[in-house]
């Protein structure tokens, strides 16, 4: 049996990340996948990327915020998010990344795929169509038979919308392990699922844990960074 540690939606808090490692001893793990959004909104997208740097077994993909500090920092114009008090973190998060994070992030693909088994898995941000697609659990089931029509994966680990879920549709698993680092629904804890794969069976497990909260609350205050970023990781909820 192979056991893969699902992670994603990061966005550089590594005091939840630590919790998780303290947690599920991610080195005993086959795989690490990380579907993206490692940077922004916390204040340790260094200490974030260097983590997986550090391990070999992850397997890691950009996201929506990743990208848009990449073309940030080849000096294009930052369209999105529109709100300044927003906006913020992206330059802080550009002016506070290392070299040599930066070279990891530009080394990502947008989406990957693995075999395990009998099964070939995708990795997606997004979803196999479009990584900037906020796929629900509740999404009409038709996009679901769509998906699995797409694309010749059997199993589908994506974030991006931060919901946890494991769905079947068509004998194609959807699965989200949800945001280690930035939940929207009022739970603040960190998310993450454990997939058990042997040569038939697929097995997936979600998780919440608590993490030190207070440690990114010091950490954006230190850095003089908005409010509203504290009372995001506080309640666990959207900046909106
Ligand atoms: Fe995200």
């Amino acid at each position: 049996m192979k056991k893969i540690l699902l992670l994603g939606d990061i966005h550089a808090n590594y005091p939840a990340l630590k919790a998780i490692q303290k947690y599920t001893k991610p080195d005993r793990f086959d795989r690490i996948v990380n579907t993206g959004d490692f940077t922004v909104y916390s204040t340790f997208p260094n200490e974030t990327i260097q983590w997986f740097r550090e391990r070999k077994k992850t397997i890691s993909i950009l996201g929506n915020t990743d990208r848009r500090i990449l073309r940030i920092l080849k000096g294009k114009k930052l369209k999105k998010p529109s709100k300044q008090e927003k906006r913020v973190m992206y330059f802080w998060t550009s002016e506070n990344l290392l070299p040599e994070n930066l070279k990891y992030l530009n080394s990502l693909p947008a989406q990957t795929g693995l075999t395990l088994g009998p099964f070939r898995i995708g990795v997606f941000h997004g979803t196999c169509d479009d990584a900037d697609e906020e796929l629900y659990p509740d999404a009409p089931e038709a996009r679901f038979h769509q998906l699995a029509k797409d694309s010749p994966c059997q199993i589908h680990i994506m974030g991006h919308s931060h919901v946890p879920y494991h769905k079947v549709v068509d004998g194609v698993h959807f699965i989200n392990p949800g945001s280690v680092g930035r939940m929207f629904d009022g739970d603040p804890r960190a998310s993450f699922a454990i997939l058990k794969i042997s040569s038939e069976k697929i097995g997936v497990e979600h998780f919440r844990i608590p993490y030190p909260v207070k440690k990114v609350v010091k950490s954006l205050k230190k850095n003089r960074l908005p409010d509203i970023y504290t009372k995001m990781f506080q309640i666990g909820k959207k900046l909106n």
